[in-house]
C-alpha cells in the first residue's frame, strides 16, 4: 500500500503536461492554495504524504529523547516548561497527521508504514541526549533548524499544510528560546556547566546540520517538489542561513562550534563550514544510527500498549451508533 503512496512523479515541470496539469502548476505559479478535494496530480499528493507524514512522525519520534529528561529536570520550573515543550510537539504530529489525512491515506496507515520501517522521520531523533546540556543543544539547534525549515512552509502551496504550520512555527520559537535559555544559564555557570555545554554543541551541531537533508546535488525531490512548492527553499540554501544565524549565537555564549574550517566569507556574505558525514546521515536514515532501534521500539510498544483503549473506544462508537440508528 505504502509503495503507492510514495513514489513520486520525476521529470522536469511542463515537459509533457497534460492541460490539466499546466492549469494546475499555473495555480501555483500564482500562489494559489490547493484545497483538499481540488483535483491535483497524483505526484503532488503522493509527495506531500510522504513529506507531511515523515514530518508528524518527526514530531512524535521527537518527543522521546526530551521526554527522557522530564523526570531528571533540574528544578521544577525547568520540569513544567519542557513538559509543555514535549506536549507542543504531541500537538503538532495531531495537526500534520490531519493534514496528511485530507490527501486520502490514514492515520492508521500512516503508523503502520512508520512501525515497519517503510516511512522515515527526521535523522536528528536517531541521537542520544545524555546529559541536561543536551536539552538546551535540543532545543537551540534542533528546534532552530526545524524553525528554518517550516517557516517557509508557512507558505507552502497545500492549504492544510502551511495553515498547520503557522500555529507550529508559533510555538516551534518557545522551544527554541526555552533551549538557548538553558545553554545561557549552562554557559555562565560553572566551569564544569560550561564544559557540558560544549560537550553538547560538538556533538549535535552535524547532526543537526543533516536535518535539512543531503546536499542538492543529491536531493532526489528537491526539483520537484520546488516547482510544486512543497518545498520553498533547497535544503543547501536552508543549511546556509541555519549556519548564519546560529554562529553569532554560539559566539554570544563564548562556545566554539566544533568545525575548524568554519570562516565568514564576505564575498557570499555568509560562512563556509564544512559539510556533515554524509555517510553517517546515510546510515542514520537507513536505520542505523545509535538509537534508531530504540526509538523505533519505544513507538511499536505504546502502538501495542494502547490497543486494549483503541478497541474500547472503537466499540463504544459502534454501540452508541447502533443505539442511534435505533433511534431514527
Ligand atoms: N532525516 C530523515 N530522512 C531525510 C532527511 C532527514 N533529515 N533529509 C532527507 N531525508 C530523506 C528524504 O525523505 C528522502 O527519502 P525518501 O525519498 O525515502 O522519502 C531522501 O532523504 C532524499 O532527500 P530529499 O532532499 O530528496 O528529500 P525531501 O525533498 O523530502 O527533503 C526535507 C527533505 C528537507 C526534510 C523535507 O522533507 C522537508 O522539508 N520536510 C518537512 C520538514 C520536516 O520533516 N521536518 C522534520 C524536522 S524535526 C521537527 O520538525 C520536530 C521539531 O519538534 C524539532
Amino acid at each position: 500500500m505504502y509503495a503507492q503512496l510514495v513514489t513520486t512523479e520525476g521529470g522536469t515541470p511542463r515537459e509533457g503536461m497534460s492541460d490539466q496539469e499546466r492549469a494546475f502548476q499555473e495555480r501555483i505559479d500564482r500562489n494559489e492554495k490547493i484545497e483538499p478535494k481540488e483535483w491535483m496530480p497524483e505526484g503532488y499528493r503522493k509527495t506531500l504524504i510522504r513529506q507531511i507524514g515523515q514530518h508528524a512522525h518527526s514530531e512524535i519520534v521527537g518527543q522521546l529523547p526530551e521526554g527522557n529528561w522530564i523526570g531528571r529536570a533540574p528544578t521544577l520550573e525547568r520540569k513544567a516548561i519542557l513538559l509543555a515543550k514535549v506536549q507542543d510537539e504531541a500537538g503538532h504530529g495531531l495537526y500534520l497527521y490531519s493534514a496528511a489525512e485530507t490527501l486520502g491515506v490514514s492515520r492508521d496507515e500512516l503508523l503502520e508504514a512508520l512501525h515497519s520501517g517503510k516511512m522515515k522521520y527526521s535523522s536528528i531523533f536517531n541521537y542520544p541526549t545524555l546529559t541536561w546540556a543536551d536539552m538546551g543543544a535540543v532545543g537551540w539547534l534542533v528546534d532552530g533548524a526545524a524553525i528554518m525549515n517550516q517557516v517557509p512552509l508557512q507558505r507552502t502551496s497545500y492549504g492544510p499544510y502551511a495553515r498547520a504550520m503557522i500555529r507550529i512555527c508559533k510555538e516551534e520559537s518557545f522551544h527554541q528560546r526555552q533551549g538557548y535559555d538553558i545553554m545561557m544559564k549552562m554557559c555562565a555557570g560553572t566551569p564544569e556547566q560550561k564544559a557540558m555545554a560544549q560537550d553538547a554543541l560538538n556533538r549535535f551541531w552535524y547532526p543537526s546540520l543533516m536535518m535539512f537533508g543531503p546536499s542538492d546535488k543529491d536531493s532526489v525531490h528537491s526539483e520537484q517538489s520546488m516547482a510544486w512548492k512543497i518545498k520553498m527553499n533547497t535544503n543547501d540554501e536552508l543549511r546556509q542561513r541555519f549556519v548564519d544565524q546560529t554562529v553569532p549565537q554560539a559566539e554570544y555564549l563564548g562556545l566554539t562550534v566544533p568545525d575548524p574550517d568554519l570562516r565568514w566569507n564576505e564575498d557570499k556574505g555568509g560562512y563556509d563550514f564544512s559539510e556533515p558525514d554524509w555517510s553517517e546521515f546515510y546510515a542514520v536514515i537507513a536505520g542505523n544510527g545509535p538509537c534508531n532501534a530504540e526509538r523505533l521500539g519505544a513507538r511499536v510498544k505504546a502502538w501495542e500498549d494502547g490497543a486494549w483503549f483503541r478497541d474500547g473506544l472503537m466499540a463504544h462508537a459502534d454501540k452508541a451508533r447502533a443505539r442511534r440508528v435505533a433511534a431514527e
